[in-house]
């Protein structure tokens, strides 16, 4: 008997894992709760929030799903895996204790203090004075310094204050006014790092995982990676600054000790852990970790996978050995662009009618976010509205692919950004190449 998978979520990156598990010979039905537009086709949507542990824990007993996949924190955070391990129920994902490794980047920090994991200068305060004090050594000297609110702020809590001002400013309406609630009454000041930055995905069984691959995402709102942050704006696997001699250090140095300091201490990972990485001239030093897959970086690893997935995170959930499992990588290249309703971050309009789509090359991918039926048409409903990815034989070809394919499809201000991937040309031309060789 096939297998029944439920998957948490409504967005682009549990469109990503839907696609890929939808592909599996060993699952005989799909269902996702809520989803969105896209996931519907390939799977049976269920009418029950993403955060509504109980809908979802009495969903799955009755329909016996042998497998539930969480995608996004918050329902991590709600306890779902708590919840669902407690009633028998096999589950991928971190317990609400695992996933405090992203929701309190204190204790996020305290632990690689702890393992000694190479990460960027910090202290961690709720008072203000002695805080000021830490940043203004920063600052004094002509440093920029980061400050984190401690708790999750929706992408918004981590600001790079430039000066003594700026960073008093910061941390005041943190630490004295509130303005993010709870999260940011404790506060990470740190150093600010310089480099590239690198997600690096494994898949962890509580004691052991397993290397999925690395991407880079565009967090800002525009090219040349200005304006606000988002949720991430395009991203593409295997960055060439990932070396296979810098992931296996990282391995060595970064994943490795944290699994094995999470489970020493109780609370062991099961999951996906996403290191976000800054490849800095001393060598790679964790900026955070999450503990769930990134989006938009799952729209771009899933394509590449060749294995099946589903027995990779079906041994995570129940703690058993990948040795039997494999993580087959195709070769070749994966770029994704989100197309983003005009606005976002900010204040966007809804319900624009979105076209193009069936005008799409059949080997382009689209993974729906913020999409919804309205009258029989597709429209938008949120800020990052689908991801167009294409893979390649090289970088140069899926760049080009996707942005070709983006030509075709529209909406009433649709904003993307037109420069994902270029950090990679721009390195190519320091080292010879033209960016016309790459044909964008
Ligand atoms: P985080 O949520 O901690 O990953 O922070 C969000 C973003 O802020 C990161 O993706 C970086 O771009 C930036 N950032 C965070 N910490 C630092 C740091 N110590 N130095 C420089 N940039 C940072
Ligand atoms: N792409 C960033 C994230 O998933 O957190």
């Amino acid at each position: 008997m096939g297998k029944k998978v439920l998957v948490i979520g409504a967005g682009g990156r549990e469109h990503a894992l839907v696609w890929k598990l939808a592909q599996s010979p060993l699952i005989e039905k799909i269902y996702a709760a809520p989803g969105n537009p896209g996931i519907g086709e390939l799977a049976e949507l269920v009418n029950v929030g993403a955060d509504d542990v109980e809908g979802l824990l009495s969903f799955a007993k009755r329909e016996a799903i042998d497998l539930t996949v969480v995608g996004p924190e918050i329902p991590l955070l709600a306890g779902v895996v708590d919840s669902f391990a407690k009633a028998g129920l096999s589950i991928f994902g971190p317990t609400a204790a695992a996933a405090q490794i992203e929701a309190s980047k204190a204790f996020a920090k305290k632990l690689m203090r702890q393992c000694n994991i190479p990460t960027a200068e910090f202290k961690v305060f709720s008072q203000i004075e002695p805080a000021r004090e830490y940043a203004r050594t920063f600052t004094e000297k002509g440093r920029p310094v980061v400050i984190k609110a401690d708790g999750l702020a929706a992408g918004k809590g981590v600001v790079i204050a430039v000066n003594t001002k700026e960073a008093e400013d910061v941390l005041e309406s943190m630490l004295l006014r509130d303005a993010f609630g709870d999260a940011g009454r404790t506060v990470v000041v740190e150093e600010c790092l310089q480099g590239e930055e690198v997600s690096f995905f494994v898949v962890c069984n509580g004691n052991d995982y397993l290397p999925i691959m690395s991407a880079q995402d565009h967090k800002r709102a525009f090219d040349g990676d200005q304006g606000p942050n988002t949720g991430g704006m395009g991203a593409y696997v295997n960055p060439p600054v990932f070396t296979d001699e810098l992931q296996q250090k990282v391995e060595k140095e970064i994943i490795a000790p944290v699994i094995k300091a999470m489970k020493r201490e109780g609370i062991p990972f099961c999951g996906v852990l996403y290191a976000g990485l800054m490849i800095t001239d001393a060598g790679p030093k964790v900026l955070e970790f999450n503990a769930r897959f990134g989006d938009p970086e799952t729209q771009v690893l899933m394509p590449m996978l060749e294995s099946d997935l589903f027995p990779v995170l079906e041994a995570a959930a129940k703690g058993e050995s990948f040795a039997g499992v494999k993580m087959e990588i195709k070769k070749g290249a994966c770029l994704g662009v989100v197309l983003a309703a005009g606005g976002y971050p900010g204040a966007f309009a809804k319900g624009m009618v979105i076209s193009g789509l069936e005008s799409l090359d059949r080997d382009t991918l689209i993974f729906h976010a913020g999409t919804k039926i309205n009258e029989g048409n597709l429209v938008t409903s949120g800020g990052r509205v689908l991801a167009v990815v294409c893979c390649g034989s090289d970088f140069k070809a899926a760049a080009l692919k996707v942005y070709q394919q983006i030509g075709r499809v529209n909406f009433e201000n649709m904003h993307y950004r037109r420069d994902v991937g270029e950090r990679v040309w721009k390195k190519s031309a320091a080292a010879g190449k033209r960016r016309a060789d790459y044909g964008f």
